[in-house]
């Protein structure tokens, strides 16, 4: 990874002090300790096995998640009726949408953004204010956050990823979807996956991650292993919501963890 994107990336994070978990120690009682600078040598020096891919073995949607799920299970999405097949429909029949309460607050739909054929989907819970506002996905503090994050590793929505959200419509008070909300914009995500053909997808947060893996575990539950989703099997990692970074510092280095596991997914799939 571009070690000038890493210390953006960590200094957006705030992360002053890089710990590299698989660093040698020097001496058996001293902890090595790096400033990002030192770590992009460090990390440059010590050869680094590949992590392969797990395998992922296919189970129905409805068996519910193992807790420690040893193979991964295929999550079968919900077939999309009546939803338009094509970008222009799909788009038309979202802004109209009637489905769900949120009709009744929003000031407009929250589509997606990105590019159409990204090998990376990213979804997030649903649109907040600055969203609700704009008409597009992640433009307030957490989407400045997310755009870091994912330069990062270098995607963009402008470029290689496509951007969109559990809900199209914002829950009002930014509180978080509820079952019904989430089930009458499930056609829609499930079309846009399917449109979009990414090879991966990225879930954000709690939300995102129970409705992708069709499940009620916690994220802690969710975050890590690889996931499979639909009947193309697309692989799908959860980690955490921008959001919810920014409240809380002290998973900062876990999300850059798993950023640099989603980086080495992308690669994969592009080596292969
Ligand atoms: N949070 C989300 O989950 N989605 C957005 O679009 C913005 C904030």
């Amino acid at each position: 990874m571009d070690p000038a994107r890493r210390r953006s990336y960590l200094k957006a994070l705030g992360i002053e002090h890089y710990v590299r978990r698989d660093a040698p120690s020097a001496a058996p009682a001293e902890r090595v300790v790096a400033t990002a600078a030192t770590a992009v040598a460090a990390e440059a020096a010590v050869p680094r096995p590949i992590e392969p891919m797990p395998p992922r073995a296919k189970i129905p949607a409805t068996q519910p998640l193992p807790v420690a799920p040893a193979a991964p299970p295929v999550i079968t999405a919900a077939t999309p009726v009546d939803v338009p097949r094509d970008w222009v429909g799909l788009r038309d029949r979202v802004r109209d949408c009637q489905h769900c309460k949120l009709c009744a607050t929003r000031t407009q739909t929250v589509f997606g953004v990105g590019v159409e054929d990204a090998p990376l989907l990213v979804v997030g819970e649903g649109p907040g204010a600055d969203e609700d506002a704009q008409g597009e996905p992640f433009v307030g503090r957490a989407g400045k956050l997310l755009d870091q994050m994912l330069l990062s590793i270098g995607r963009s929505r402008s470029k290689n990823t496509y951007i969109a959200n559990v809900v199209k419509c914002r829950p009002p008070g930014n509180r978080d979807p509820e079952a019904d909300e989430v089930e009458a914009c499930r056609p829609y995500l499930d079309r846009q996956i399917e449109l979009i053909k990414p090879k991966l997808i990225v879930g954000l947060g709690r939300t995102a991650a129970q409705r992708l893996l069709h499940t009620d575990e916690p994220l802690s539950k969710l975050r890590g292993p690889l996931f499979e989703y639909g009947p193309t099997r697309t692989p799908v990692f959860i980690t955490y919501h921008p959001a919810y970074l920014l409240r809380s510092p002290r998973e900062k280095a876990k999300s850059w963890q798993d950023l640099k596991r989603i980086h080495q997914l992308l690669q994969q799939h592009d080596a292969g």
